[in-house]
């Protein structure tokens, strides 16, 4: 039988490699970046007591009204606006799904949509999978800061979409106020759509304010912010995210999540209601997360691998000019099974495998693990 793929060149991807290097010569894993330490007992118990109180059937296919009004009203809170949770709330299995059904929604046979790479690794196949032409805007290793004028001037009149993530995995850098504003503007008078990929709200260091799409009136109007409840509460493998629209946009995006999933787990909604009332619970996340940047960055100080400034997210990025001329995948590979610490080649966020000599590590780590890391990377 001949089967016709619909992603040729799709090869396995860069964290499934990585991990399986690492299990296999038993080196520290910060490639992927999932928590190694415990989700809240609370949390849990929470979505215990729903089970046992029979929440296990189909939740309406937008969510549990609950956990809509729950983030409608964390978002007034962090945000000041008004989010209507009937019309602009949708939960989704992640913020992967919530990307692919929002692509699907918009993007059709030939649209083109922009991307900034280094860029989340669903983004690309997802717009080749309905027949859009991805346009790549390479953002570049250390401060990786956005040139406007050539965004406007890839704009044509086929652009459909543009997706930006801030704060920015594996980058680590954020959009500011005026990136927002210039989005805006140059978007202005067009039909494109924009993808706000925002799972990393909470995980900003330094005093920085997040600049949701949600804080612009005009931006937000063409936008679709996409979260993860995986990031905010250590529970990746939960899969639970949502996303936050105008309602003539959310009303396309439904019209594909119902054929797409219709709907996500029922009794972990409840739970999640419950648990985001006390704001504590993802307030003290950017405190939580800088520590533990810190922390890192501190024990590798006297490594030859330089830690370029991480704003946001989870992730640290090392520069290793000064030691290897190697391509990234070729010492992450090296580093993995003759070092015994495993991470990322940023070069596979691009489509090009632009190399710039540096690796992305995971922090999401408790200290013990960290440290181990940082005796690896000091003598290297
Ligand atoms: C930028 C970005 N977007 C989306 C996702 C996917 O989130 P989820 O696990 O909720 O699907 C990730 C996960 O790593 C991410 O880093």
């Amino acid at each position: 039988m001949n089967i016709h793929s619909k992603l040729p060149k799709t090869e396995t991807s860069i964290f499934a490699v990585m991990s399986g290097l690492a299990n296999e010569y038993n080196a520290i894993n910060l490639s992927q970046g999932f928590p190694n330490f415990e989700v809240s007992r609370e949390l849990i118990g929470l979505i215990n007591k729903q089970m046992l109180a029979g929440k296990n059937q189909y939740a309406p296919m937008p969510g549990v009204l609950e956990l809509r009004q729950a983030l409608s009203a964390k978002i007034h809170k962090l945000y000041g606006k008004n989010i209507n949770p009937d019309t602009q709330i949708t939960i989704t299995a992640g913020a992967t799904q919530a990307l692919f059904t929002a692509i699907t929604a918009f993007v059709d046979q030939g649209d083109e949509a922009i991307i900034f790479e280094p860029a989340y690794d669903s983004y690309d196949p997802a717009i080749k999978l309905n027949g859009g032409i991805p346009k790549y805007i390479s953002l570049s290793s250390p401060d990786f800061k956005i040139d406007w004028d050539e965004v406007k001037n890839t704009i044509t009149d086929k652009t459909k979409l543009l997706i930006f993530n801030t704060p920015n995995n594996p980058g680590g850098f954020v959009f500011d106020k005026e990136d927002m504003q210039r989005l805006a503007e140059i978007t202005r008078d067009t039909d494109i759509v924009v993808i706000s990929d925002e799972v990393y709200e909470h995980i900003i260091f330094d005093g920085l304010q997040h600049q949701s799409a949600i804080l612009f009136d005009e931006l937000f109007n063409r936008t679709i912010a996409v979260y993860s409840f995986g990031k905010t509460f250590h529970a990746t493998g939960w899969k639970m995210g949502y996303v936050v629209a105008p309602e003539n946009l959310m009303i396309e995006f439904r019209k594909v999540h119902q054929f797409n999933v219709f709907c996500v787990n029922t009794p972990i909604q409840y739970a999640l209601a419950e648990y985001l009332q006390n704001e504590q619970n993802y307030l003290t996340l950017p405190d939580f997360y800088q520590q533990k940047r810190d922390f890192f960055v501190n024990a590798i100080q006297d490594s030859r691998l330089k830690a370029i400034p991480s704003k946001g997210t989870y992730f640290q990025l090392l520069d290793y000019s000064a030691v290897s001329d190697m391509p990234e995948f070729d010492f992450a590979v090296w580093m993995t099974k003759e070092k015994g610490l495993a991470s990322i080649p940023v070069s596979s966020f691009y489509h090009d495998k632009k190399n710039q000599q540096i690796l992305r590590f995971a922090f999401p780590k408790e200290e013990e693990t960290l440290l181990k890391a940082a005796a690896i990377l000091n003598n290297i």
